[in-house]
């Protein structure tokens, strides 16, 4: 075990550290106290409080609808659970574009009514202002970039990103400039495993990735996709360790089993008089 990994509490110099000293970076999402302490426990470095809360949770289609009150409701939960992990929340749509004071409110009720670490936000230059914005407050704040699900309506697919040159050459400027204003790690989702190895290299700061290759400082994948607790989402990049959606279903069949043939509950699991 790295010297990392078993210190108590991840703070946003710990990443740094890790960047530098070549330690892996884990990362996953979790939106609810008794799955984050789970993972928590488990011993993972960074847990996001991701706007993927709106597909996995309340299953809607893209994660545009979901609400501050919601994402503050989802770290808040979370927030209880974690003793170690460094907690990341998703700033949602329609609370940072607008402008620079809107971000920064945005991030202040995050902050104070979920007690959360620090905030992520998705999208490069068109968000510089608000990043350093946010960070005039003390709030430190993850960049995101190449496949950024909060833009779904503009670019019509979620395909790997910045494969042809001009949008790589964006992305790269990008990169740069969230370093400059000041983000403590970056995001990458979904492009050319040299692309991402590219950022990596040239920036000091952390790179998690996403569906960007192994040559990247750190992993994030979404929880209930690693469990296996969705089906019908199969990247290539997504790994599944367990198959949670199966195990659910044999447990929920066998209980249904047992209660309709009068199995459960037995003598042992019933009160005597
Ligand atoms: O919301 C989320 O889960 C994310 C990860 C995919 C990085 O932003």
């Amino acid at each position: 075990m790295s010297v990392h990994a078993e210190a108590r509490k991840v703070t946003t110099h710990t990443l740094q550290e890790m960047k530098r000293a070549g330690e892996r970076i884990t990362m996953l999402t979790a939106y609810d106290y008794s799955l984050a302490r789970l993972v928590d426990g488990g011993g993972v470095d960074v847990i996001l409080v991701g706007d993927s809360a709106s597909n996995v949770m309340a299953g809607q289609v893209t994660t545009v609808p979901i609400t501050l009150d919601q994402m503050i409701y989802h770290a808040q939960c979370v927030q209880r659970a974690v003793d170690r992990a460094l907690i990341v929340v998703d700033l949602p749509f329609g609370t940072y574009q607008g402008n620079s004071r809107q971000a920064l409110e945005s991030s202040i009720r995050i902050m104070k009514e979920a007690e959360a670490h620090a905030v992520k936000l998705e999208g490069g230059s068109e968000v510089v202002e608000s990043i350093k914005r946010i960070l005039t407050a003390g709030i430190p704040v993850m960049g995101h970039l190449g496949l950024t699900p909060q833009s779904i309506y503009k670019f019509g697919t979620y395909t790997v990103r910045a494969k042809e040159e001009e949008e790589a050459e964006k992305l790269l400027n990008d990169a740069r400039l969230l370093e400059e204003a000041g983000c403590f790690a970056l995001v990458l989702e979904k492009i050319p495993r040299d692309l991402a190895a590219k950022v990596a290299s040239e920036l000091s700061i952390p790179v998690i990735g996403i569906g960007a290759g192994p040559d990247v400082d750190g992993q994030v994948l979404v929880l209930h996709d690693m469990l296996g607790i969705t089906q019908d989402f199969s990247p290539r990049f997504l790994r599944r360790y367990l198959d949670l959606a199966g195990a659910i279903d044999g447990a929920v069949r066998s209980y249904c089993d047992d209660v309709r043939s009068g199995d459960f509950p037995s003598e042992g699991e019933s009160y005597s008089s």
